[in-house]
């Protein structure tokens, strides 16, 4: 029987969770004819009290030393952090040691290093839980779908903003409460704001892009936009116009060029990801021979995200290599160019904060001649004021900009109107099925 000893950096929700579930599963490593042994463990504070027993590993507080002297046959990589996290994930790969890590800040922004390094030794790197916790996206991408043409890649990656948003729209939560109920459950980084302003979504983006496209684009190159903007009156207006608002993540080929952004968007009730709540991720893989194919699962959590790091490392211990690279040139030839966000042209959906219900029609006109076709339009009135939500057919981003520019020195109009991106440029067509389902008849063009 071999044993494998393993080195883990970190030691905090996921690394609490892999310490248990690897004394619960010891008898299945048995049964499949290894042993799995954690050796070594490193932590910022090596004294603090753990819900787990180390007292039969070395402890120490240096990940970097671990990585490049410790007698280990896996690193695994839970610590969180970006240089340090990768200085030692170089280390153990230049040793010619696997990695499993979970830490896409490190991953996304030093991606070319570790696959260098990988290459450089021929060791293995693994980090499934390190999108979307516990979907198995990154095997699919590489294995199942490596000869795949991918047109787009998107989805809810970021279990924490995705949890605020499901509490505060279905259980009226504040942004506060919503995002310390997530924290208290283990669901967000360390520092929050990397979940709530779109960041680890974007870190996940580019191991998507990566996997899907074979395209290294760092996430500081694409247009990442967290939910801090978002109001509860925009949540209320979505659901009046028949729509929820998701934090999305998506790439996509637009003409030959590469476009990929994190923002929040309305997705129409009818579309699967609309129904994605709590901490649940979905991803949606569209590709002309298939044409669409969704993954649905627990995006994080100290289990999902723990269990997905332990498949990884299983994976090793069985002598499965998993390829640092896409195994695959895909069909797109590489690179692709990259089309800006604000380039590009989207179904938009408008918020007003305005006086009265008297002014919608003027606003609504005032598009119409500027060629912006009105698609749906709702009105509510809350307790902080008035609202008039429109949904426009698709129009240039820069162009919608410039209305709004206009638009806000409409009397009557009492704010800065707000905008947030349609997931679908399909909108009309979705208006009309509505439409004719309702009234049997189709929408006067
Ligand atoms: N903070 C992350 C999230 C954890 O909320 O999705 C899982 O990657």
């Amino acid at each position: 029987m071999r044993t494998l000893k393993l080195g883990l950096l970190g030691c905090g929700v996921v690394g609490q969770g892999l310490v248990k579930l690897l004394k619960k599963h010891h008898d299945d490593f048995k049964r499949n004819g290894f042993d799995l042994k954690l050796t070594h463990v490193a932590v910022k504070h090596p004294q603090k009290a753990r819900e787990v027993d180390l007292s039969h590993v070395h402890v120490s507080a240096d990940p970097v030393a671990l990585a490049k002297t410790a007698d280990i046959d896996i690193l695994v990589e839970v610590m969180g952090g970006r240089e340090l996290a990768l200085e030692a994930g170089v280390a153990a790969l230049l040793r010619g040691i696997p990695v499993v890590s979970a830490n896409k800040a490190a991953l996304a922004r030093g991606l070319s290093r570790y696959i260098e390094a990988a290459k450089e030794k021929g060791a293995g790197l693994a980090f499934e839980s390190a999108c979307a916790a516990h979907i198995p996206i990154i095997e699919a991408l590489d294995r199942s779908l490596a000869c795949e043409e991918i047109s787009v890649i998107k989805g809810v990656v970021n279990g924490t903003t995705n949890y605020i948003l499901t509490l505060m729209e279905r259980a009226g939560l504040t942004f506060d409460a919503a995002l310390a109920d997530a924290t208290a459950k283990g669901f967000t980084e360390a520092d929050p704001s990397l979940d709530v302003d779109g960041i680890d979504a974007a870190e996940k983006l580019t191991l998507l892009v990566f996997k899907a496209f074979g395209q290294y684009v760092p996430p500081d190159q694409f247009h990442t936009e967290g939910i801090s903007r978002v109001t509860k009156a925009d949540m209320a207006l979505a659901q009046a116009l028949n729509h929820r608002i998701k934090l999305i993540a998506g790439a996509r080929v637009v003409d030959g060029k590469l476009n990929a952004s994190v923002h929040p968007a309305l997705i129409h009730k009818g579309e699967l990801l609309a129904d994605v709540d709590s901490e649940f991720n979905a991803i949606i893989i569209e590709g002309p021979a298939f044409k669409e194919l969704t993954f649905l699962g627990k995006g994080a959590g100290q289990l999902p995200t723990a269990s997905a790091v332990l498949n990884d490392v299983v994976k090793f211990a069985r002598g499965n290599p998993t390829p640092a690279l896409p195994g695959f040139v895909k069909a797109h030839p590489l690179p692709l160019a990259h089309a800006p966000t604000k380039h590009l042209a989207y179904c938009y959906f408008l918020r007003l904060k305005v006086l009265s219900n008297g002014i919608v029609d003027g606003v609504v006109s005032f598009l119409e001649t500027q060629n912006v076709k009105v698609l749906s339009r709702a009105f509510i009135s809350n307790g902080d004021g008035e609202y008039l939500g429109l949904i426009t057919d698709v129009v240039k981003e820069s162009r919608l900009n410039h209305l709004l520019n206009t638009l806000k020195r409409v009397d009557g109009v009492l704010e800065d109107p707000a905008f947030i991106r349609l997931d679908k440029d399909n909108y009309r067509d979705i208006v009309e099925l509505e439409q004719r389902a309702y009234f049997g008849s189709s929408l006067e063009r």
